[in-house]
């Protein structure tokens, strides 16, 4: 949260990709075998994105995809609560379509309150 502007080994903003990216590709490699072990066992799957309030302060546009890993236009506060609209909106969006294909599966967003951990270690920490 709010570190200064940085790439990911693949080349994509740091908060964007640690916050929405990594996520989003591990629930899809996660999603078949939910899916099996849900309709085999008849127990609902359960996916749950931790979000924040700050999914509210974002970039004008929302998410700024023309210059996700554009270091001018960066501030280290839009670019978290764009991240945490992605956590929310990957959580709609899945779990309509989740419920389209009748999987027993439920996807939730949720902001947890507001619990002094390391992320403040760049802003409170330094
Ligand atoms: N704490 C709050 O008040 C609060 C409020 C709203 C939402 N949230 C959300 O809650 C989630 C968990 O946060 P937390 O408060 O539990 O913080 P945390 O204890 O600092 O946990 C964050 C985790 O992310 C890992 N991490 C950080 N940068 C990474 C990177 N570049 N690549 C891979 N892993 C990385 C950290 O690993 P290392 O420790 O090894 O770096 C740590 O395991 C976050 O999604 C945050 O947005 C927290």
């Amino acid at each position: 949260m709010f570190c200064p502007f940085q790439l990911s080994k693949d080349g994509v903003e740091m908060q964007f990709a640690t916050n929405h990216l990594g996520h989003f590709l591990l629930t899809n490699l996660l999603l078949d075998t939910m899916k099996a072990t849900a309709k085999s066992t008849g127990i609902e799957g359960r996916i749950v994105n931790l979000s924040s309030v700050a999914h509210h302060h974002t970039y004008p546009k929302g998410i700024d995809f023309d210059n996700l890993n554009d270091e001018k236009i960066y501030n280290d506060k839009m670019a978290y609560g764009q991240s945490k609209l992605a956590n929310l909106l990957h959580a709609k969006e899945l779990s309509r379509r989740l419920k389209e294909e009748g999987a027993n599966i439920t996807v939730n967003s949720v902001h947890p309150g507001l619990i002094m951990t390391n992320l403040m270690r760049h802003s409170l920490f330094s």
